[in-house]
């Protein structure tokens, strides 16, 4: 007797986004990711229990998860809600901590990052969010852009995925570039992921 034929299909790749502040980008990704074949948001982490990025998961009915230092350094704390909840793939959307070398070597080449200026201009420690904008335009830059990279043991320095460039006047307040960024930000680092992931 013949069997009948049945495609292999590939598994579903879940990603679980971490942000400690407003959430833009994840909101954007939770979009983008809502009705997706394949890949699909399957929970949001914060270290910040005020975070708007958690009100923006519950909309989407994405579970969420808030850490204190201690149980993101130093326990299974993380690692056994994103076991638990099948997460293949790490996204960092507005995070503000270093990811801890357990996180790292467990997810290896399966952490993404999105950094608001073109580096390795404007990174390392400290450099964050509106601190990156406001640096930004005290050198009088004559551009800036975002960085889409892997995340390895330090500061964004993993392999760059993606650059992309926005022209500045010198007139803008750091606001205005930081809404120039989050532009690019939006157009860019969904697709990324999904081509990311697709390839990973
Ligand atoms: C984004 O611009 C992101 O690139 C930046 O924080 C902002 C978060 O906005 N990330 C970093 O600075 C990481 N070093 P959001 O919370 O609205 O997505």
């Amino acid at each position: 007797m013949q069997m009948p034929h049945t495609p292999a299909t590939k598994p579903e790749q879940r990603l679980a986004i971490f942000a400690s502040g407003n959430g833009s980008n994840a909101e954007a990704i939770m979009t983008r990711f809502a009705n997706h074949p394949v890949i699909s948001v399957a929970g949001l982490l914060s270290n910040n229990a005020n975070a708007y990025a958690l009100e923006r998961a519950r909309k989407f009915n994405v579970p969420t998860l808030v850490f204190n230092r201690e149980q993101f350094r130093q326990s299974q704390h993380v690692l056994n809600w994103l076991t638990e909840k099948k997460v293949t793939h790490l996204v960092l959307a507005g995070f503000m901590w270093l990811v801890p070398d357990y996180l790292v070597k467990k997810y290896e080449g399966r952490i993404i990052n999105i950094h608001p200026a073109l580096l390795p201009k404007y990174g390392g420690k400290g450099m964050y969010g509106m601190h990156v904008h406001e640096a930004v335009k005290a050198a009088g830059e004559a551009e800036t852009g975002i960085t889409i990279h892997l995340v390895n043991e330090r500061y964004d320095e993993g392999k760059i995925l993606l650059q992309a460039r926005v022209k500045l006047t010198g007139s803008e307040t750091a606001e205005e570039i930081a809404a120039k960024v989050h532009e690019l930000e939006y157009r860019h680092y969904p697709d990324v992921i999904e081509k990311w992931v697709r390839n990973s």
